[in-house]
């Protein structure tokens, strides 16, 4: 089977999911997490070796603050508590996003889990939390121009050298899915997007099992990845 190396997900539905139990939308978050860690553990014994995720996106700040706050909540008692299994397993965990505006609390947790899993080799799960894709280019770009003040010669300057300026020296994105129905980005990876295989499903993310996750696999397999030359495949 050809496997994607890095896969990203876009966990949305969460609050559609709960609404229509007649739940809290905080409950369908909670729902969320778990198939999260279900997810990622499953995703690295297949084979994928990095796999990101959007958790919270710098405009998800428009919403309510109990939503925010019970959100930033159940962040943290995952990285403290429920993420024991992930770090067991050999899973390394990383954060990608802006620091402001989250609180003390959240920033030590993200500190905490990243020291924690740090040597961790098995694979990589990405939690992107605060996350804007535009946002990372900029971030990156300011961090570019600072080295070219200081010397840099750009004069061969090539995308694959943008990379090592982005949050963190990653892959670039395989696979890309998202989850409850929407078919947009949603400023999610921007830079790393650039040539993936997009698989959009109407199923809400705590429904996404790994049964759901694997068609998505199959699908990539299936596809005619070209990068622009002429199908190895159909030629
Ligand atoms: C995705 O689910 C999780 C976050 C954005 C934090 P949503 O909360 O966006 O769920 P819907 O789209 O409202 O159903
Ligand atoms: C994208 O979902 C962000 C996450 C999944 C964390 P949203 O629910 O925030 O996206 P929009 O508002 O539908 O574009
Ligand atoms: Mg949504």
């Amino acid at each position: 089977m050809i496997m994607p190396k890095h896969v990203a997900i876009i966990m949305d539905g969460n609050g559609r999911w709960a609404t229509k139990k007649g739940l809290k939308r905080s409950e369908g978050h909670i729902e969320g997490a778990k198939v999260l860690e279900k997810l990622a553990m499953h995703a690295i014994d297949m084979g994928v070796e990095v796999l990101s995720v959007y958790a919270f996106s710098t405009d998800n700040f428009k919403r309510s603050k109990e939503e925010v706050d019970s959100l930033m909540n159940l962040i943290i008692k995952y990285f403290k508590t429920k993420f024991e299994k992930i770090n067991k397993k050999g899973i390394k965990v990383i954060i990608s996003g802006r620091k402001e505006p989250l609180r003390e609390d959240v920033l030590e947790a993200i500190n905490n889990i990243e020291e924690k899993t740090k040597e961790n080799k098995k694979g990589i799960l990405n939690i992107c939390l605060n996350y804007g894709g535009q946002e990372e280019i900029i971030d990156g770009a300011i961090k570019l121009a600072k080295d070219i003040q200081n010397g840099l010669d750009v004069t061969d300057f090539k995308r694959e050298d943008f990379y090592k300026y982005l949050y963190h020296e990653l892959p670039p994105i395989d696979l890309v899915i998202r989850t409850g129905g929407e078919l947009r980005l949603s400023n999610f990876m921007l830079y790393e997007l650039s040539y993936s295989e997009f698989y959009f499903t109407n199923t809400l993310f705590p429904d996404f099992d790994k049964s759901e996750f694997n068609k998505a696999l199959f699908m990539f397999e299936n596809r005619d990845r070209k990068f622009g030359g002429i199908s190895e495949k159909n030629n």
